[in-house]
């Protein structure tokens, strides 16, 4: 399947359906890999596919009409899931050029066999003419590696911008009108959380450096292509960016016996107040993809385990881990969890909450083996206070975006 994106620009990519787990993000709605073909005087592929679909991609471009051979392939970013068709590409079209910058060429080298690979290396602002259609290469530094960039084809105003507005997401559209809103948000969401959160800075430089761009359409290389809703997917990357707070409370935890859920159970009952939204998030039964999108943008959160064997729960630590490489917003946070006869979960937690850089309210809040009726008035006080640092953070948000 085709899909036309504007005069001379063609969709040949893969949707992936199946995928349900990409390298350790779960994919619950799967993930296209996106492919595009500029036809003019030169043929460009921009991007590529991952490497068990390249079958996939050489039919589409044998079944064009007239059938593709990419004078130039652009490489906008190494990683396999975009570059690991290039070497079967290569061998169908060795006369075909490799456009991508110093970095890439680098890094596409440490990846494939590249000695036999025709080069065209750009830098930022560089143009490249295919007759009518000239790409100007953009140069947008760890979103998501290093060599990273974005291609703009300024006669369509069509951004091919890689992982950036993209999602993980398998649709039978291929355009942001052609699936339903709520999803593609969501999705689009869940994806920055995942891949793109860490680099906030990185895509506030991004996002200033294309605002002088008129920009009709904007190609990512996952989910679908932004051309009716372009305006809100950059807004919404500006907020996120930007580390905007919501008024939201998270009680995220594991739990043994229950002691540690009942304690997470009233420090909820504490923050729910109107204003302020409350998610508990139970790890041993919560993605950790879902676990980083609800903390791009809460506020505040209060993060609970028991003890096993001096330590926190093992699903405690992925998800700290899983946290601190992405580096969510600084937030109020609340440690809290239960131990039988040797102290050492709620500890440990507090010190790796502390490593995530957010202000830890206060000591762990602790029960041995069952929570007492003052330990729970404890939490329930406790949320209280996190429901008051979160709408108070959003109001300072608030006052900032004004
Ligand atoms: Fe879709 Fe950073 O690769």
């Amino acid at each position: 399947m085709h899909a036309s994106v504007c005069p001379g620009v063609d969709w040949v990519g893969y949707v992936d359906w199946d995928v349900r787990d990409f390298h350790g993000y779960e994919t619950a709605r799967g993930t296209t890999y996106n492919a595009y073909l500029i036809r003019d005087q030169k043929t460009a592929l921009v991007d590529t596919v991952k490497a068990p679909y390249h079958g996939e991609l050489l039919r589409k471009l044998a079944q064009a009409d007239p059938p593709a051979r990419p004078d130039y392939i652009v490489c906008n970013h190494a990683e396999p899931d975009h570059t690991g068709a290039l070497p079967a590409l290569l061998a169908a079209f060795p006369e075909a050029v490799v456009v991508c910058n110093r970095k890439c060429q680098a890094a596409l080298a440490q990846h494939y066999q590249t000695s036999a690979w025709q080069f065209h290396v750009v830098a930022e602002g560089d143009e490249l003419s295919l007759g009518q259609h000239t790409l100007r290469f953009i140069d947008t530094p760890m979103v998501h590696w290093p060599e990273s960039m974005f291609t703009y084809l300024a006669q369509a105003g069509l951004l091919f911008s890689m992982d950036a507005f993209g999602q993980h997401y398998a649709s039978s559209g291929r355009f942001d009108d052609q699936v339903p809103a709520e999803t593609l948000f969501f999705e689009a969401k869940q994806y920055y959380a995942n891949i793109i959160m860490p680099y906030g800075k990185q895509v506030a430089a991004v996002l200033k450096k294309i605002a002088p761009l008129p920009i009709q359409t904007i190609a990512p290389a996952h989910g679908v292509i932004w051309r009716s809703r372009r305006a809100e997917i950059l807004e919404r990357y500006g907020q996120w960016s930007s580390g905007l707070l919501c008024p939201k409370v998270l009680v995220i935890y594991d739990s043994m016996w229950g002691s540690t859920g009942r304690m997470a159970q009233a420090i909820a009952e504490g923050a729910s107040r109107p204003g302020v939204e409350v998610q508990l998030l139970p790890l041993r039964r919560t993605a950790l993809v879902r676990v980083a999108t609800e903390s791009l943008d809460a506020a505040a959160v209060a993060f609970g385990t028991p003890t096993l064997n001096r330590e926190m729960m093992p699903a405690v630590a992925a998800a700290l881990c899983y946290l601190k490489g992405l580096r969510p917003a600084k937030k109020a946070a609340l440690v809290f969890g239960s131990y039988g006869w040797g102290r050492g979960g709620p500890e440990e937690l507090y010190d790796r909450v502390s490593e995530l850089g957010f202000e830890v309210l206060g000591e762990p809040l602790k029960a041995q083996y069952r929570p007492s009726e003052e330990v729970l008035a404890q939490c329930r006080q406790a949320g209280q206070l996190l429901a008051e640092r979160a709408a108070q953070a959003a109001q300072r948000a608030d006052r900032g975006a004004d």
